[in-house]
């Protein structure tokens, strides 16, 4: 509703109760007129009006309960007024929490429509329900901004700085101010640069790190990254979106609905198979760091699934692909699809499967103990899809996980947000404790892998 409108029922309904409700004023209002006429039997008939009103009071015997309800009920304008109370603290809780903002600082934005820092930017910048928390204080791009790594720009990266010149563009961290304690570092530089990122936005005074996952390209890096986070006091958030997707949350909810479940997770990415050697190049941490780590994100998170609590690590050698491509010259060794089942001491089991080349759909399938499959979760679902489809067709220039993700990452940052501003501990999202133990998952399986196949 409309404040002015509120505000005009507010009073309409004041005066309403004021002429109509309250015995009080009609029986002053009464008095005055008889007194003006001087009519002697009215002002009797007043008094003993009011007299008898006080007896009937006296005689009722509230309880505090009963006493306020009664009072409620019976004055409309004591309602009104206490309605529009709450209304104003609300209003006012409210609008204190948007005045409050979140300061940003974005590194390894990357290049529009191909780096997912420069999407988390512009969910920031643009999307309702976000931007209004937050203030971009600078964005840090190492590779592009500086011309002895980048020798020639891509015209879409310059067109993007200079079509957001109220933005602080840097190439290095050390070349900003200092950073507020309500700071929030979005880390999304390649991965084996982020721990670099990551220290120096604690000794800039950052009081908060989302980081893009895994966080680095090694357990021991990230567990120093923990450390010096917990020594500074730093709340670390990883940017693990399937921690809060709705297709696997609907899965985790029917699996634990049955006794005994078996959870097959299968991560898809679309690239052409002409396009491995590029993905294998940039995301050189390999496919488990890279993409299936967000499924073992899921069996830390949710199964307690770690390392220390494997008991068996079985690979499907049928469906898995380890191939040796060349980009650029150099060499990289990585899985192009791969199957495994993990299952922990407790006897919990759940399959991963992930393939580069296997299209937009991803799910997780749930299986009953006699390993029927009772639940499958498709993202996107088939409306999705279509949608989903059209847009990459409108703009295939634009890495199509933006589209299928968007809501995802949305509701990550936003939660993250929120939790600065409340003070309070962004629910679902993964720390950087769980981002730990993926990693080490990770490691372990590549291991497993690389020999097996
Ligand atoms: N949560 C998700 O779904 C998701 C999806 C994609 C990427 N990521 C993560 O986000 C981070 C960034 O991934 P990305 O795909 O945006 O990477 P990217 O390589 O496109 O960009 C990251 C940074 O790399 C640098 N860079 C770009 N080209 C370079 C080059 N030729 N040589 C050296 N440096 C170069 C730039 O500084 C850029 O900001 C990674 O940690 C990745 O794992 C997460």
């Amino acid at each position: 509703m409309h404040k002015c409108t509120f505000h005009l029922i507010l009073l309409l309904s004041f005066v309403a109760c004021t002429l109509s409700s309250s015995p009080i004023p009609i029986l002053k209002r009464r008095k005055a007129e008889v007194n003006k006429e001087a009519d002697a039997a009215a002002i009797a008939e007043a008094e003993r009006l009011q007299a008898e009103m006080q007896a009937e009071a006296e005689k009722n015997k509230f309880i505090i309960g009963d006493a306020i309800a009664a009072l409620f009920c019976n004055n409309l304008f004591l309602t009104v007024f206490f309605a529009y109370v709450v209304y104003v603290v609300f209003d006012k809780l409210q609008n204190s929490l948007k005045s409050k903002k979140v300061d940003i600082i974005l590194i390894g934005m990357g290049l529009p429509k191909k780096g997912m820092g420069w999407y988390h930017l512009l969910q920031l910048l643009n999307e309702e329900g976000l931007k209004e928390y937050v203030d971009v204080k600078g964005v840090v791009e190492p590779f592009f901004l500086n011309s002895d790594l980048c020798k020639s720009v891509p015209a879409s990266f310059t067109d993007f700085v200079d079509e957001n010149s109220q933005i602080h563009f840097v190439k290095n961290v050390e070349e900003l101010d200092d950073f507020g304690p309500n700071t929030l570092c979005l880390i999304a530089g390649r991965t084996m640069d982020n721990p670099k990122f990551f220290k120096q936005c604690i000794e800039k005074g950052a009081g908060y790190i989302y980081l893009e996952k895994p966080g680095a390209s090694t357990v021991k890096e990230l567990e120093e990254m923990k450390e010096l986070a917990d020594s500074n006091n730093v709340k670390v958030y990883l940017g693990y979106n399937k921690n809060v997707t709705p297709y696997v949350q609907k899965a985790l909810k029917l699996a634990n609905q049955l006794d005994t479940a078996h959870v097959l997770f299968r991560h898809n990415n679309s690239y052409k198979k002409r396009d491995l050697p590029e993905c294998f190049a940039r995301n050189s941490e390999g496919m488990l760091k890279n993409m299936a780590i967000h499924e073992l994100a899921l069996l830390a998170s949710f199964f307690n699934i770690t390392v220390d609590s494997v008991a068996s690590f079985k690979i499907d050698k049928k469906i898995s692909e380890k191939l040796e491509l060349s980009y650029q010259g150099k060499s990289y060794t990585d899985f192009s699809k791969i199957l495994f089942t993990v299952t922990n001491k407790k006897k919990q089991s759940v399959s991963i499967m992930a393939d580069r080349c296997g299209g937009n759909v991803s799910y997780a399938a749930v299986l009953n103990r006699e390993g029927k499959e009772v639940g499958k979760f498709e993202f996107p679902d088939e409306d999705e899809l279509a949608k989903v489809n059209k847009m990459v067709e409108a703009d295939p220039e634009m890495m199509p996980y933006f589209f299928v993700q968007s809501d995802d990452y949305f509701e990550l940052k936003s939660r993250v947000v929120k939790s600065i501003l409340s003070g309070e501990v962004a629910e679902g999202v993964a720390t950087i404790e769980i981002a730990v133990d993926a990693l080490k998952l990770a490691e372990f399986g590549t291991d497993q892998l690389m020999k097996t196949l």
